[in-house]
């Protein structure tokens, strides 16, 4: 095509897809690319702002490494990341919500009522719940990742300080399907702000703030994994999360138990004598 117009250039575009194109990456270009060119037009885009889209985006490329993933968190806050999760959810488990960057494979082994807390003098929170598919049957032999900050709001990654598994651990549940640890109460933090996202929220007037939260990745042959996070329901941010990824079924009250309360069974058990929180959080998967 020589005189390629405004009104057909998304057309000559697909015009020029070869014959054998994938049926599915012909689909999502043909969307992408309508939407591309509509929203151009639409805003009526400059120069100007096209060369600052494409340098941002240059910028945070050239951020990206093992640790620091700036394009997973352009994402995160323009919420595309939970809107993928949602649009890929079955009904009945336990709603998805967004792996964020800072889990790390290869966490140890911690034992049904193991402890991530250590010697830290924070509040204790209890967590436990049942693994179990959607006719509530526990599901025995399932692994439980469970992901969160220390209590200046860093992980492990981003803090010199902690050892590189500090405030991570994987559960196996057993034939009753109880995953059980103890921990410190998680703590909100800001996604960081170091990079060009942190220009983002401050052009957008946005903060950086996600509600506290424990994160979990659930795995057991025969069901779907399970990306999730559980939030207190008395969080300031809940609703105001800057990653979109707080779901109704999700948010959980963390009960203040008195002292001298607290169970048997724990590694903690004897040292707890004063106050300390629980959460009970069921985590149901769906058959793959
Ligand atoms: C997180 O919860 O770890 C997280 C999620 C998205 C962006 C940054 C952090
Ligand atoms: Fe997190």
């Amino acid at each position: 095509m020589r005189n390629v117009t405004k009104d057909n250039i998304t057309d000559v575009f697909m015009g020029y897809m070869g014959e054998d194109t994938n049926p599915r990456l012909r689909e999502v270009m043909q969307s992408l690319v309508t939407h591309l060119h509509a929203f151009a037009k639409e805003v009526n885009l400059t120069h100007a702002e096209w060369q600052m889209g494409v340098e941002f985006l240059e910028r945070s490329g050239a951020m990206c490494d093992a640790e620091r993933h700036e394009f997973v968190l352009l994402s995160d806050v323009l919420g595309l990341s939970s809107l993928v999760d949602m649009i890929n959810f079955k009904p009945g488990g336990t709603s998805s919500s967004v792996l964020g960057p800072f889990h790390i494979s290869g966490a140890p082994p911690l034992p049904i009522g193991g402890d991530l807390r250590g010697d830290l003098d924070a509040p204790v929170l209890l967590a436990q719940g049942i693994v179990k598919d959607t006719d509530g049957q526990p599901i025995a032999g399932a692994t439980v990742d469970i992901w969160q900050t220390a209590p200046n709001g860093l992980y492990s990654s981003q803090d010199p300080e902690q050892g590189t598994y500090s405030f991570h651990g994987i559960q196996t549940t057993g034939a009753d399907g109880r995953y059980a640890f103890t921990s410190v109460k998680p703590v909100e933090y800001e996604v960081p702000t170091d990079g060009p996202i942190g220009e983002f929220f401050e052009a957008c007037g946005r903060h950086a703030w996600r509600p506290s939260h424990l994160h979990f990745i659930v795995k057991a042959d025969g069901f779907r994994p399970l990306v999730t996070e559980v939030f207190p329901d008395d969080d300031a941010y809940l609703d105001q999360d800057t990653v979109f990824g707080v779901r109704e079924d999700l948010v959980m009250s963390y009960w203040h138990m008195p002292a001298g309360t607290f169970p048997d069974g724990f590694a903690l058990s004897g040292s707890v004598d004063g106050p300390y929180l629980q959460v009970d959080f069921d985590l149901t998967l769906v058959e793959a």
